[in-house]
């Protein structure tokens, strides 16, 4: 069975688990502490950049990052996590997008929660924040879209969605976006979502 190196907290190695769980996909969890500034020499091993998730395939190959992961997960058998025809790029973008919002938010975090304070660059911080609100205000554009939606599209988004109640518990992001939240507090729901989300 393929391992994946994973950390509980990562919403990138969520989203591999999520996505494993809507295709039917086993797969075998090894949890790792990481660092930014200390490397795990088991992930290493695997990947050069030390970072989860990463999946050893049951030949020894390893995978790395996780929409690598998620489109491998996708070529194996069950339903479709990516459409073919039109829709493809859409959902391969919208993929993309979730994780750049979870890029920007882990910027954010790493530079507010980690960086001692005389070291902090406010207009850094603010240029990530303004990439987490565009992508955010983009959703809540697509939400009437996502209804009945499975795919790495929406579970992405979702993942990123719950990141920021994780992380950012006190950014009162559905004030202004209700068809966003509604939306993704039914999408929270699902079995793949719910056995998931970040303690
Ligand atoms: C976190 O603790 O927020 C985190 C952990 C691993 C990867 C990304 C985020």
């Amino acid at each position: 069975m393929p391992k994946l190196f994973y950390s509980p907290a990562s919403p990138y190695a969520r989203k591999v688990l999520a996505a494993a769980a809507e295709k039917g996909v086993a797969i075998e969890v090894v949890p790792v502490s990481l660092s930014p500034t200390a490397r795990n020499a088991e992930v290493a091993a695997a990947n050069p950049l030390g970072k989860v998730p990463t999946l050893v395939l049951d030949d020894g190959a390893a995978l790395y990052d996780s929409r690598v992961i998620t489109a491998w997960i996708d070529a194996q058998p069950g339903p479709a996590l990516v459409p073919n025809g039109a829709a493809r790029w859409a959902v391969m973008t919208q993929e993309a997008l979730g994780d750049g919002l979870l890029d920007a938010a882990l910027l954010y975090r790493y530079e507010n929660f980690l960086r001692p304070e005389e070291r902090r660059w406010p207009e850094w911080t603010s240029g990530q924040m303004a990439k987490i609100d565009a992508a955010l205000d983009n959703f809540e554009q697509l939400a009437p879209g996502f209804a009945g939606r499975v795919d790495l599209g929406t579970v992405a988004i979702g993942c990123a969605l719950g990141y920021l109640d994780f992380r950012f518990a006190a950014k009162p992001w559905r004030d202004a976006r209700p068809k966003l939240a509604s939306w993704f507090d039914e999408f929270a729901k699902r079995p793949s979502m719910a056995s998931t989300a970040p303690k």
